[in-house]
């Protein structure tokens, strides 16, 4: 505190706060573009009704391959809403997977394509593909005027059921995830499971992972939910993907909407369960090991090491290792037991990545029971070193 004498020679202080509001749609259908379905219109008309929206349009290399068809029925949407929405210029292709994240020169590209059409913060930019395009897509969009309109169609598992229907984006940078991005809540979510039907099988486990995490920090009757229907969401039952897509999602908005700290200024990242190995696995193997592949891994090693350290009792470990593998899960991965030049496991560096990229006090989301996160700030090496062992004994 300045006392007063040094704060009049100082200056006066003057305190500018506001609040801003945001509420976005998150909208749960199927084939989006069937002229008859009005989810897309009314998305776009959510907060002037009457006028013809301009968009553009964004998607995902990967979605147009599996899904030949699309660019016509978007057409044909497009045609038959022409009261409603006009598509500038073609739709802008853009490279699937963390091709779109990790290619400096992509966002430069991505905001000509906003400009070359005129948007505008009235307009819209649409993007439809899977989290990487996602990303990519939002932070232009969001950077573009300062921020337009986002429109996001998720299409992978995890998109719809975790990343899609958040408020972050990011590209990355300097050989660092998630480097560069900013937090933009988007202007409306569709989520389209017949986007879902079309997903490798690979993508389509690797989402589970994600809800499997949201269930064992937040919903201990969902993850019961899942042992219950594994075998179904293993063989991707499209009904029972789609709930458990729902229920994820639900769960995910939630803590943004609810949690306290929908921007992440605290040290706190209460969704990142089994994250911190997860990030570094995916940046040992070169993301050959993919997010939900490598957040699968980091559950089973975080849940592990919370028997390890007393806060979980034991049995639980081999329940979620047993769900994860029913799923369909490899649960190892030759990158954990990796060691640097200096004899430490390489998988180490990974608790500090996650606490620099948000600074302060290192704070990890461990469980103390199903369905319940708890923050920890401190890991024990040797205790990690050991839940990694265990993994290796259970190796497929
Ligand atoms: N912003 C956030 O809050 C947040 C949160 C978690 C993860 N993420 C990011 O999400 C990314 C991973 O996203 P993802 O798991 O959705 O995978 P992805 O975007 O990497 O896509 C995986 C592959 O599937 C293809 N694809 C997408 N939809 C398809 C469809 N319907 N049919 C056929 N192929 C399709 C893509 O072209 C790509 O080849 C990572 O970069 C991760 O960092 C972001
Ligand atoms: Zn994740």
């Amino acid at each position: 505190m300045l006392d007063r004498s040094r704060r009049a020679a100082w200056g006066e202080a003057y305190v500018q706060r506001f609040a801003v509001a945001y509420d976005f749609p998150v909208v749960f259908t199927r084939n989006a573009f069937d002229p008859e379905n009005p989810t897309f219109v009314d998305a776009l008309r959510r907060r002037e009704g009457t006028k013809r929206h301009r968009l553009a349009l964004f998607i995902d290399s990967g979605v147009l391959a599996a899904m030949p068809g699309l660019q016509r029925a978007i057409q044909r949407y497009a045609a038959a809403h022409a009261d409603a929405l006009r598509i500038e210029g073609d739709l802008v292709v853009v490279p699937g997977g963390e091709e779109a994240k990790r290619r400096p020169e992509l966002v430069e590209r991505l905001l000509a394509a906003l400009a070359a059409r005129a948007i505008d913060r009235h307009s819209f930019a649409v993007a439809i593909g899977g989290g990487a395009v996602l990303d990519a897509v939002g932070y232009a969009a969001a950077i573009f005027h300062r921020g337009v309109r986002h429109v996001r169609l998720p299409t992978t598992v995890l998109a719809q059921a975790d990343s899609g229907v958040g408020v972050k984006n990011a590209v990355n940078a300097f050989g660092m995830k998630n480097l560069v991005g900013t937090f933009a809540p988007p202007f409306a979510i569709i989520n389209d499971g017949a986007f879902i039907d079309h997903l490798a099988p690979r993508d389509k486990r690797g989402g589970m992972a994600e809800a499997v995490k949201v269930g064992l920090i937040r919903d201990g009757a969902f993850f019961a939910w899942i042992e219950a229907n594994a075998d179904a969401l293993a063989r991707f039952h499209p009904n029972t993907l789609d709930r458990l897509i729902e229920r994820s999602a639900r769960l995910h908005m939630r803590q943004i909407g609810e949690g306290g700290d929908p921007f992440e200024t605290g040290s706190a990242r209460p969704l990142d369960y089994g994250h911190w190995s997860a990030h570094k696995l995916e940046s040992l193997t070169d993301h050959q090991v993919s997010h939900g592949e490598a957040v699968a891994i980091g559950i089973a090693l975080d849940t592990r090491y919370a028997v390890l350290c007393g806060l979980l009792p034991d049995g639980e470990d081999e329940r979620v290792h047993r769900l994860l593998r029913r799923l369909g899960f490899d649960l190892w991965s030759e990158a954990l037991a990796r060691r640097d030049a200096d004899g430490q496991l390489a998988i180490l560096k990974g608790l500090r990545e996650f606490q620099e990229h948000l600074g302060g006090e290192l704070t990890v989301t461990l469980i103390d029971a199903i369905g319940h996160g708890v923050e920890v700030n401190r890991m024990d090496h040797a205790l990690i070193a050991d839940a990694v062992g265990w993994l290796a004994e259970r190796r497929a």
